[in-house]
């Protein structure tokens, strides 16, 4: 392909994925004037202007390797974890005709961070990361595992070593849940193969956040920190989800407690990651829970956290896409982000059922009549266009953002925002920021 003289500066992008934490990148990338031309697939209803004029199975990394040499894209941003766990990056690499492609996005080796808490815990051992207490255990060792909960400390966390969509994790406050719980994994088989090797793990109590380093393999910049709600009903109670909404940034995350995670957590970790070989292109989301004073590792992320990046994005001012250029082409050095001083607080809509049985189908009203002012964004998430009108057809559907200078204000009119969005069965959390 022959791209114009005119256009040797700009890029052709494509970024994969479907939720929210894609459109609002979406957004960030296509206002830049660096950005000749954006693809999101699969997408949502809200990034149709970017959308393939051709069926493409993003899981096939063949088709995917030909739909990026036949449109020229110079820049592959990867979304979610699954496509970069199995592999995606490495087969761009060893591909002849993809050698100057950039990409946003570690190898499988990296993105092992996220995809084996096994190896993740390992690795933060060898690099003396502070991270609880763990211990894992095959299948084939469940009478050792059993004698091993009964007399842990309580509660004890369980997780499923592979990739769970976020529901691997259990924690069990009595020796008999434990012992139901390791029957989960390997009686049951709720998780499949992830679950084969399960960790044991000492209970943090504390406070949560989300820290997020974009690297370049060599140098990094943080990203504003964020917090998630992770629970589905008022006061942190219900199932997990993927998130309900998120605050950027915590007051709790202090300029004394972000420069003891950056000296104790994200250096080391860059540092181990480089120490082993691994070229580390992309985001490192590190979820950090505060002990005392003390940040210690519950998990690590190899892509940016949704909703996190829906009230992170919209309080950086740079322009995204030459932030994940310099990432991918390692010229990260000396580049300063420019941080929105406003709180940034996301709401989720969710479908009706949501995380259990979803109601979906239904016809959604307040979404596109709405031109959203300044302080304002509305991101789809599990949207999809049906003739004239969006129907709901995930479990998360719009997260709505608002910055203020006040968080209660962006709290209080994040929510109102989120309530504008109406189609049967929807609801959100309303207490978001209260206990900040
Ligand atoms: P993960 O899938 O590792 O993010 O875990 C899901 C959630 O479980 C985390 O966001 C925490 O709220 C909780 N969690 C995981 N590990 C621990 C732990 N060791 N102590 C306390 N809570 C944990
Ligand atoms: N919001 C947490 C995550 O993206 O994993």
């Amino acid at each position: 392909m022959i791209i114009s003289p005119v256009f040797l500066d700009a890029y052709r992008v494509l970024l994969l994925g479907s939720g929210a934490r894609e459109h609002a990148m979406a957004q960030a990338m296509a206002s830049s004037p660096r950005c000749q031309r954006l693809w999101v697939h699969p997408g949502n209803a809200g990034t149709e202007a970017w959308a393939l004029d051709q069926p493409l199975d993003w899981r096939d990394t063949s088709q995917l390797a030909d739909f990026v040499v036949r449109n020229g894209i110079q820049l592959l941003v990867v979304g979610p974890e699954e496509p970069l766990v199995k592999g995606l990056v490495d087969h761009c690499r060893q591909h002849p005709l993809l050698q100057n492609l950039l990409i946003v996005g570690p190898d499988a080796h990296g993105a092992m961070l996220e995809g084996s808490k096994d190896f993740s815990k390992a690795f933060m051992q060898r690099h003396g990361i502070p991270t609880a207490r763990a211990r894992t255990f095959h299948a084939a060792q469940r009478v050792e595992a059993e004698a091993y909960v009964q007399q842990h400390a309580m509660p004890v966390v369980l997780k499923a070593d592979g990739l769970a969509a976020g529901k691997g994790v259990l924690i069990c406050n009595t020796p008999q849940e434990a012992l139901d719980g390791l029957s989960q994994f390997w009686t049951e088989q709720k998780f499949g193969e992830a679950g084969a090797k399960v960790l044991v793990e000492e209970f943090l109590d504390g406070i949560e956040c989300s820290v997020f380093a974009l690297c370049d393999g060599k140098d990094y910049v943080l990203l504003p920190t964020a917090k998630d709600y992770k629970r589905v009903g008022e006061g942190d109670t219900g199932l997990n989800t993927g998130g309900m909404g998120a605050v950027s940034p915590p007051p709790f995350a202090t300029h004394e407690l972000m420069e003891r995670i950056e000296e104790r957590i994200v250096r080391p970790t860059l540092h181990g990651l480089r120490s082993e070989g691994i070229d580390y292109r992309g985001f490192l989301f590190v979820g950090i829970m505060k002990v005392g004073e003390d940040p210690k590792v519950i998990e690590y992320n190899v892509r940016m956290g949704d909703p996190e990046t829906e009230a992170v994005l919209p309080r950086i001012k740079n322009d995204f896409l030459e932030v994940l250029i310099a990432a991918a082409s390692g010229r990260l050095r000396g580049l300063e982000l420019l941080v929105d001083p406003r709180f940034a607080v996301t709401t989720v809509v969710c479908s009706g059922g949501y995380p259990g049985d979803l109601q979906l189908g239904y016809p959604m009203a307040g979404l596109t009549e709405r031109d959203c002012a300044e302080d304002e964004r509305l991101f789809h998430a599990g949207t999809k266009r049906e003739g004239s009108v969006c129907v709901n057809r995930g479990g998360r559907v719009v997260a709505a953002t608002v910055l203020d200078r006040d968080l209660k204000e962006a709290a209080r009119r994040s929510l109102a925002l989120a309530k504008e969005i109406r189609f049967e069965g929807a609801f959100c959390r309303t207490d978001l920021g209260q206990d900040l």
